[in-house]
């Protein structure tokens, strides 16, 4: 089976690796020639774990290779791939579309012999018709299908969620189609992962409609959880005593600053445009969205009334830049809004994240925070310390050498990721998600429980 991937960005770069590594001969195409030859190499444009293992391993064993030659790739291949990207249209909610169209102009040309498109990137609901459209306009004589092939591939796991996925889904209109599909997925099939088929347009609605339960599923447990600040309750067992529930289950609980990355924030706002295009608006997923920004802007707040209801003059900490772990992302990561908002009230902010800092201060400017390479000395002479990315190493700091740094002792930890008792031991005012206001033992709770009544 010869493969072609339209598209290096990180969804095409991680299939196109993947799929070689599931017995396929593929050729990623990119139009920047430096980025083909740096693959060429083994140089990785992002940071994912598992990734350069699996592209270097098929590069050298001849299974996967790079190209700008579009033509050449599609020519020889029985399906083409395409992973161009979907970004937010400028001002906008719905996603641009003008990368995909582009792809499949480019590839139709070129096409030789029975191929099958299959649309990677997230697509509105009906793309796959445009883009059959499109090529059968740029080339009438092509023998060809459109398909429909979303990945559900998280930051930071993405090369685990392609070799193991929960399900794989297929999406096309011709027996054909479908058993060129069959065939690249057989290996996840034998492995026993469960491969739903269904039509193009079915394919491209579960994506969506999957990214938008999860933000859901987040927004909820989040609004749970200011719900437990004024009540008393413990947002952690709640979601425990929920998530036991197998109907509900256990994953996408964890109260925290909000959802961001590059997929639910895009996701959610094109699928609401979607919606109300069809006459059928998503009144849920808006709510997710609105209730998601107010969240991000809410946790600014807090810091402010933790420090006393003003953070002019003050020093903050902020740990954390990346919109979770193990990835360099940024984008419509918490932490942006956060620092912004405290540079704007006046404080000086200093800031630490393993991988993201670079980014994030391309985002936010040389002004708004000064950079620390570690977690130390980030929070030295500062007012109040914020933990905003759940990083592993910020779960094993050193509490006690933190809080001889820290001035004003005052923790807002947005992920409940230190044990309260233990900051408190270290003199900490320690502020936390979706427990008891000052956290802490049940009998301070208690009172707050019956004023609650
Ligand atoms: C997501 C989807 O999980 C993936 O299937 C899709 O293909 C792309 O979008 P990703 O954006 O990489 O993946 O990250 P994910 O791990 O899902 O987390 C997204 C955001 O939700 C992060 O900001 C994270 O901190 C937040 N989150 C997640 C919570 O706040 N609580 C949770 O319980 C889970």
């Amino acid at each position: 089976m010869n493969i072609t991937v339209i598209g290096t960005g990180y969804v095409g770069l991680v299939s196109g690796a993947c799929l070689s590594e599931l017995g396929a001969h593929v050729t990623c195409v990119d139009l920047d020639e430096g980025k083909v030859e740096r693959l060429k190499q083994g140089i990785m444009p992002i940071y994912e774990p598992g990734l350069e293992d699996i592209v270097v391993t098929n590069h050298e064993a001849g299974k996967l290779d790079f190209t700008t030659d579009t033509g050449a790739a599609v020519a020889k291949s029985d399906a083409v791939f395409i992973a161009v990207g979907t970004p937010q249209a400028d001002g906008q909610a719905e996603a641009d579309m003008s990368y995909v169209y582009g792809a499949a102009k480019g590839i139709a040309p070129h096409l030789k012999g029975y191929t099958v498109i299959i649309d990677k990137s997230t697509v509105p609901v009906g793309t796959a018709r445009r883009v059959a459209e499109i090529i059968r306009a740029e080339n009438p004589n092509a023998d060809f299908d459109v398909a429909s092939n979303p990945e559900f591939l998280r930051e930071g796991s993405a090369v685990g969620d392609f070799m193991r996925p929960d399900r794989v889904v297929l999406g096309a209109d011709t027996e054909r189609a479908m058993t060129v599909l069959r065939r690249i997925y057989r290996p996840l099939a034998l492995t026993g992962v469960p491969v739903e088929e269904c039509n193009p347009e079915t394919a491209e609605m579960a994506k969506y409609a999957s990214n938008s339960f999860l933000a859901a599923k987040i927004t909820f447990i989040n609004q749970v959880a200011d719900l437990c600040e004024k009540s008393g309750a413990d947002v952690e067992d709640v979601a425990r005593s929920m998530g036991l529930d197998k109907r509900i289950g256990p994953m996408f609980l964890k109260a925290g600053p909000g959802y961001g990355g590059s997929c639910f924030p895009k996701d959610t706002n094109a699928f609401a445009v979607i919606g109300r295009r069809n006459g059928s608006p998503q009144h849920l997923v808006e709510a997710v969205i609105t209730a998601n920004e107010d969240r991000k802007r809410r946790m600014c707040e807090r810091i402010v009334e933790a420090c006393g209801g003003s953070v002019e003059g003050k020093t903050i900490a902020v740990l954390g830049l990346t919109f979770k772990p193990d990835t360099d992302d940024v984008r419509d990561s918490p932490a942006l809004t956060i620092v912004s908002k405290l540079h704007e009230m006046g404080a000086r902010v200093k800031a630490h994240d393993p991988m993201g800092a670079e980014h994030a201060q391309a985002i936010f400017g040389k002004q708004a925070a000064e950079i620390c390479d570690e977690p130390y000395a980030c929070a030295t002479g500062a007012d109040a310390v914020a933990v905003v990315t759940d990083w592993a190493h910020f779960k094993t700091l050193d509490l006690k050498r933190l809080a001889a740094t820290v001035r004003g002792k005052v923790v807002v930890d947005m992920r409940n990721i230190w044990d309260a008792d233990e900051a408190i031991a270290n003199g900490f005012d320690y502020h936390c998600i979706g427990r008891a206001p000052r956290f802490a033992a049940r009998e301070q709770a208690a009172p707050l429980r019956r004023a609650a009544e």
